[in-house]
This record gives structure tokens, sequence and C-alpha cells, in this order.
């Protein structure tokens, strides 16, 4: 079980720290800008010096975990290398998704083994229990001992490793950002057709979220490709057309996505073997021709 400091705890940091401490890690700092807010993810964790001095709180652990906002990364790893401290020994890794090692370099030149550790979930409250990392995968790069230490803490937190190139980490980052962040946009989209329809928020929340499940059941047993429904697959113009007609009438701001997405739909269709000719209808429909 690792020694291991947490620069940056807040929503991923903290949630982090209480995950491994459960696990058995011993959590020797967490830094924060402020130190009410360290404190208060030290309650969190329940474990770990809340500090506002990086050099401190890097100096206390083994494996240094930077959690900070992305634009904080290489600023910090700077004010590391400077701070005196032996890196000879120590692995330090940060939880960007585009990002890479080389982020870290000036540690690197100071003998850290440096690595980037990417938990492909979403963290959106300090305190998020520690199944939330159970099942998910976490992409990985950087030096060979970097990545065995990572490893290892994925391991013990119920995740996958996933190593990624250097080079494929912001198409790697992109893909996360599409099959997590927006959804969520579709979502509030379908909320705010509703609520032209008439129907409150709180039930349209209630209409879409058993739906939204559904679907993900239907792509985790079969595929994306294989889970898509409606009217596109089917090969439905007429479905699409009063559609079109409704939205362009009541909830025009939402005509664009639901174009676009319509005709990333009508791909798929295409794999699916939907006939040319009802492929040709329906995007002429879509693209408004
Ligand atoms: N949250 C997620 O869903 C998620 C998922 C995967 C990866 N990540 C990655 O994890 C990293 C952190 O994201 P986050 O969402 O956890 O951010 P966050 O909630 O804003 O937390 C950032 C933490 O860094 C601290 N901080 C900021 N500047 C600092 C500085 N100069 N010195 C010391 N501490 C400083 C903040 O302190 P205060 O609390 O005092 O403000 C805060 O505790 C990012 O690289 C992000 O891409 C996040």
């Amino acid at each position: 079980m690792a020694d291991i400091s947490i620069i940056g705890a807040g929503r991923l940091g903290t949630s982090l720290g209480r995950a491994l401490a459960e696990r058995g890690h011993r959590i020797r700092a967490l830094a924060c800008r402020s130190l009410r807010s360290a404190r208060e993810s030290r309650k969190i964790v329940g474990q770990g010096r809340p500090v506002t001095d990086v050099a401190a709180a890097a100096a206390a652990g083994r494996v240094v975990i930077l959690c900070l906002p992305d634009e904080r990364i290489r600023a910090a790893a700077v004010r590391l290398a400077r701070s005196g401290i032996d890196w000879s020994g120590k692995t330090v890794l940060h939880t960007s998704g585009l990002l890479t090692a080389e982020a870290l370099r000036p540690l690197r030149k100071r003998g850290a083994a440096a690595g980037s550790f990417h938990p492909a979930q979403a963290f959106p409250e300090k305190g998020m229990p520690p199944s939330r990392f159970r099942g998910i995968s976490f992409g990985l790069e950087g030096d060979r001992i970097a990545l065995e230490v990572a490893g290892g803490l994925v391991r013990d937190l119920g995740g996958r490793a996933l190593i990624i190139s250097e080079a494929a980490k912001p198409l790697y980052h992109a893909a996360c950002i599409l099959a997590s962040n927006y959804p969520v946009v579709l979502w509030q989209a379908a909320a705010g057709v509703l609520e032209r329809s008439g129907i409150t928020d709180r039930e349209a929340l209630r209409l879409i979220v058993p739906l939204a499940e559904g679907t993900l059941r239907s792509v985790k047993k079969l595929d994306p490709e294989g889970a898509l429904t409606g009217p596109i697959v089917r090969g439905d113009a007429g479905t699409v057309r009063a559609h079109l007609e409704a939205l362009r009438r009541s909830a025009p701001e939402y005509l664009r996505l639901y174009r676009e997405n319509g005709l990333a739909a009508l791909k798929i269709a295409g794999k699916r073997g939907l006939a040319d000719g009802k492929t040709r209808a329906i995007r002429a429909l879509l693209e408004g021709r």
C-alpha cells in the first residue's frame, strides 16, 4: 500500500482520496488553494493532512497525484521541481484527460516517474462514493514505472487500465466528452422541446431518464450501432418530416441539433442496410432540401 499525496483535493481528488483510503492506501496530504476546502476534503477522505502548501503535500507522499485544473498542472510541476524535494523514487501522476506526462517534464528531470491517470467517469461533487470507480476505464500514459504504479491503483479501485499513446490522448479525451457530456446536451434539448408542449421539467425528467437508461442497456447488450431504434433506422420519412415541421413551428432553436444528429443516425441506418431510396428521402429532409 502506498503513501499518497493528493494535490488539488477538489471533486475528483477528494473522491479518489476517499476510494484509495478505503482500499488501504495511506493518504498523507490533501492540498487545496484554501485551507477551508482542504479541511472539507479531509472530512470526506477521513485521513491526510489538509494543507495549502503544495510542496509540503508532495514531500509527504511517495505517489503524488495532481488533480488540479488542467491549466494549473504545468505551473505546479515547475513549482514542485524547484521546491528542493528529492524526486528520485517518487511517482507523479496527473488526472487530465487531455494532457500527457510531458506536462510533468520538470519533475521527470528531477528523477520522478511521470504519468497521466485519467478516470473515464464524471465526478460532479467532492464526495462521490468509491463505487463510482468500479468497472470504469482509466486512460493511462507515461513512463514504465508510472504505468506500473498507476496500473496497481486502477486494480485496487476495481477499474480497467487502458494504455493510451501520447499522440492519441486528444482523440481519447474528445471521445470521452462525446460519450459523457454530449448526451447531457441532448437530454437538456429533449426537456426543452417537451416544455414547449406544456410538459413540466419534473415530468420531462421522469420521461427522459428511463428512456435513456433503456437505451444504455441496449448499447451494453448490443453495441451503439445495434441499439439504434426510431424513425430514421426504420426509414420513416413521414415521421421525420412531421418532427421537423413541429420543431420549426414551436422549438426552432433545436432544429439544427435534430438535423445534425439525424444525419449521424442516417449513417448508422445505412450500415444497418436502409434502402438507398429511403436514405435519400430522409437526407433531403434533414438537409432542408
Ligand atoms: N471532475 C471530474 O469529473 C473529472 C473526471 C476526470 C478527470 N478530471 C480531471 O481532474 C482534474 C481536476 O478536476 P476537478 O473537476 O476535480 O477540479 P476541481 O473540482 O475544480 O478541483 C481542483 C482542485 O485544485 C485545487 N487547486 C486549484 N488551483 C490550485 C493551486 N494553484 N494550488 C493548489 N490547489 C489548487 C482546488 O482548490 P480549492 O478547492 O481550494 O479551490 C481544488 O481543490 C482536471 O485535470 C480534470 O480534467 C476531472
